[in-house]
């Protein structure tokens, strides 16, 4: 089968090629490995620095209706659907979140369904789509109340892909991300880009700003159980889900100061001592805002994983480096 990679070039879209070449299968239709042919990375960025005969990177803009259904046929089996303008950028630029978070991906659900064959898609949602006041323990179907235009897009690109499954265009899996700690490279424009930064950064022997209180609570979870959630909400059965196609991905409930703990014991207290607080409003009322508890029982009922304990996802950053 053909796989495509929206967004194949980011972070996790990178890191999740690597591993379907690895791994070399997915579920097909009726559950059954089958083996992957081809792997489409569409970015609009250009997808370096991979080389296979099964890869195939297109550079092109997912809110192109014309480019996706070039790109998406009935061979198709399975789309990552991972492009996105990231929250800080959406909330600066509303008319570019709007076009690339929300209208983009209904052309790409329209690009599946003129294809005829309900392939799977798999939504990479956030817990952004939370807001506001909230039960101490947030479940899959606690209300969706955005409080950001990134989670407002995020909220209406589930709420597309369940109607679009339910009608049996798509068979879609939306898997809420909690904030995915250690992201290498350069600090980016999401709102949580501060959580890897105050890691990151003291490792590479650079000063750090943290703008949120200490007693901040984040939800997080490594690029590798990322990648590997991926891959389990690709091949789960359907009937698994049921009519509810969203799932919260179990995480690690750390607070701020929990997280510079834990960073001190793996690399010192001088490596620790490179974190600058700063209070920043607008984040500090963004992230104050997410969920600080999850159930995520279902979840792990469908056999996704999280993360032990935060030394340990540094230390898989630091192997990974
Ligand atoms: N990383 C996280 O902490 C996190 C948390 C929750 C949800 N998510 C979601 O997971 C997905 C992947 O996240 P990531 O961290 O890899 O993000 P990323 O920013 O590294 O990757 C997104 C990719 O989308 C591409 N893209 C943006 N606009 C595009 C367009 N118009 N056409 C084609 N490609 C376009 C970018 O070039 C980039 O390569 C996103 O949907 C994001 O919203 C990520």
């Amino acid at each position: 089968m053909k796989v495509v990679i929206t967004g194949g070039a980011g972070f996790l879209g990178r890191r999740l090629a690597i591993r379907l070449l690895e791994k070399g299968t997915l579920a097909g239709p009726d559950g059954s490995p089958l083996p992957i042919d081809q792997l489409i990375l569409l970015d609009v960025v250009a997808a370096g620095g991979l080389s296979d005969p099964r890869l195939r990177a297109i550079q092109g803009d997912i809110a192109d209706p014309v480019l996706l259904r070039r790109v998406i046929d009935a061979d198709v089996g399975a789309v990552f659907h991972l492009a996105a303008v990231v929250s800080g950028q959406a909330e600066a630029d509303f008319d570019l979140g709007m076009r690339v978070n929300l209208d983009a991906s209904r052309h790409l659900l329209e690009a599946c369904r003129a294809a005829g064959h309900c392939p799977r898609v798999i939504f990479t949602s956030s817990v952004a789509v939370y807001g506001g006041e909230l039960p101490a323990l947030v479940r899959d179907d606690t209300a969706l109340t955005p409080r950001s235009s990134y989670g407002v897009q995020k909220a209406m690109g589930e709420l597309l892909l369940s109607d679009y499954t339910r009608k049996g265009y798509v068979d879609g899996r939306v898997l809420r991300l909690p904030t995915i700690v250690v992201r290498p490279g350069k600090p980016n424009k999401a709102t949580s880009s501060f959580a890897s930064g105050i890691i990151r950064e003291p490792l590479n022997g650079e000063e750090a700003v943290c703008p949120v209180p200490l007693d901040t609570r984040l939800w997080l979870l490594s690029p590798r159980r990322a990648v590997a959630a991926l891959l389990t909400g690709h091949d789960l059965a359907g009937a698994a889900l049921g009519d509810d196609r969203a799932v919260n991905l179990p995480g690690l409930s750390v607070t701020v100061r929990e997280m510079i703990d834990a960073l001190s014991r793996v690399a010192g207290a001088e490596v620790a001592a490179r974190i600058r607080h700063e209070p920043d409003a607008t984040i500090t009322r963004i992230v104050g805002g997410w969920p600080g508890g999850w159930d995520t029982a279902r979840a792990e009922a469908l056999g996704f994983r999280g993360d032990g304990e935060f030394d340990a996802v540094i230390r898989a950053y630091l192997e990974d480096r």
